[in-house]
């Protein structure tokens, strides 16, 4: 049964460039609540722990120093299908194949700096979530 919990974050690229309070009304509008929510920065090293999947990919390296660049919001979400509607709102990794209309389409630079995460999976957002918060900081 699919999970009503997802995981993201926005990115620096976005948080840098004030679309903080835009992306995060237009989750809300497409029926997600906040579960917990907070600003905070990666460093280089946890970066390359939350990515570590990728770590044999040409682009980690890159991937990490950009992720601790500058500051992130984290959040967890909950609505029903949350990971699979959720990835459908953000649209394409690659911002040039993402969908009118998506959080991506609307504020990503590039493949890199791509505005915004999502969980690939119920398992995924589970783990990623539990990176940033503890049990104690849901709701
Ligand atoms: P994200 O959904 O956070 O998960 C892994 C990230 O790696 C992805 O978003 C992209 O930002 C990044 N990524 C994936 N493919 C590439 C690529 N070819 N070049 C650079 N970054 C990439």
């Amino acid at each position: 049964m699919p999970s009503n919990r997802t995981f993201t974050m926005i990115k620096p690229d976005a948080v840098g460039a004030g679309n903080t309070g835009a992306i995060t009304k237009m989750i809300e509008e497409a029926g997600f609540k906040i579960i917990a929510m907070k600003l905070t920065r990666l460093s280089r090293e946890r970066a390359g722990q939350f990515y570590a999947v990728h770590r044999e990919r040409p682009f980690y390296g890159e991937l990490c120093e950009y992720m601790s660049s500058g500051p992130i919001v984290p959040m967890i979400l909950e609505k029903d299908n949350a990971v699979e509607d959720f990835r459908t709102l953000i649209g394409a990794t690659n911002p040039q194949e993402a969908a009118e209309g998506t959080i991506r389409k609307l504020f990503a630079e590039s493949i890199s700096a791509n505005a915004i995460h999502g969980s690939d999976s119920d398992e995924n957002a589970r783990i990623e979530g539990s990176f940033f918060f503890s049990q104690t900081e849901q709701y």
